[in-house]
């Protein structure tokens, strides 16, 4: 920890609005500097806007390349993101100019199985079609065979990314008497599986999958993993959720699939180029459409900003902590 961020108080940039109990923990400790715009920069204008700072505060989405840890390169120490995930940071970088990056996993697993769970029930009993139904005074009635839809009960989900975030899906799916299947990486030890059906392929997993959920996280070999081929492995009217990043789905196949029925529905919290999505998506009356709100609660979203504080606090203090990244 260098001496001139020990004597005087620390300058830091806040590139989001961010909670107001977390901004305000953020403003008793240091000096803050804000992006008044609320939005995305581009890495020319967060490398400008931070000049002179210390740490950034960030979140998901926000680009921070190399070209910002070149120009801030000297004054710039630690980077919090308010995120679970980190494929909007150039690691490498952040190694190779001695910065110091922290995250927010453990706090948001609730949140965002909590989501999944609706972007699933609301995909599989055609959530938005039935609100649209009502809404629009369109519907006429108490009929037999009105908006039929799939139930979870006695079906086969399938996890590919078995984290926290997915264990914690897991066990909720469980209530609903969905038998788990995931793949990862590695195979889980019995507590963690609790009873969950590991595959050591993604594609053996896709075969059972009546649901699927998408939950891996970022990654180059990922990237539209989603395709033509690997839709063809689910079974017939199955469903897919993806709460992960939106380009692990090859949209062109996933709103073809969607279109001719070989896939029931689909509940999405995340798209390539977000928000510029795919507009075939807001035609579709089989999909359940929200805007990356998987962390978004009150609770979590704090959570997020505190466990970030947190880690900057053992790095003042000469200690590591748990989501310190590097
Ligand atoms: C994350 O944490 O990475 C989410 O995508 C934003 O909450």
């Amino acid at each position: 920890m260098p001496s001139d961020i020990q004597t005087q108080r620390i300058r830091v940039y806040l590139s989001r609005r961010l909670p107001p109990a977390v901004e305000e923990r953020i403003a008793a400790q240091y000096d803050l500097v804000r992006n008044p715009q609320d939005t995305i920069l581009t890495p020319e204008e967060l490398a400008r806007a931070a000049k002179g700072c210390s740490y950034i505060f960030t979140s998901a989405m926000q680009p921070v390349t190399r070209k910002v840890f070149q120009d801030l390169r000297g004054t710039l120490k630690a980077i919090g993101t308010l995120s679970v995930g980190y494929n909007h940071i150039d690691i490498p970088a952040a190694k190779e100019f001695g910065v110091s990056l922290f995250y927010s996993p453990g706090v948001l697993s609730d949140a965002c199985s909590e989501l999944a769970i609706m972007l699933l029930l609301n995909a599989a009993r055609r959530g938005y079609e039935a609100d649209t139904m009502v809404r629009t005074n369109a519907w006429t009635g108490y009929a037999p065979t009105q908006l039929l839809g799939i139930g979870l009960t006695g079906r086969r989900a399938g996890i590919l990314g078995m984290g926290r975030i997915g264990r914690a899906i897991s066990k909720r799916l469980k209530a609903f008497a969905v038998t788990v299947h995931y793949h990862n990486r590695n195979r889980l030890g019995p507590s963690e599986e609790d009873g969950a059906i590991y595959h050591s392929t993604p594609d053996s997993l896709l075969a059972v999958s009546d649901f699927l959920l998408l939950l891996a996280p970022s990654a180059p070999e990922l990237v539209r993993f989603f395709n033509r081929d690997r839709i063809n492995l689910l079974p017939q009217n199955s469903v897919v959720v993806n709460i992960s990043r939106g380009d692990i789905i090859d949209d062109d196949a996933l709103i073809d699939a969607l279109q001719t029925g070989r896939i029931f529905a689909a509940g999405l919290d995340v798209f390539a180029n977000e928000p510029a999505i795919d507009p075939r998506y807001r035609t579709l009356t089989n999909v359940f459409l929200t805007p990356h709100i998987a962390s978004a609660t009150i609770d979590t979203r704090n959570a997020m900003g505190f466990v970030v504080l947190d880690g900057i606090k053992a790095f003042e203090e000469g200690r590591t902590a748990e989501n310190q990244l590097c």
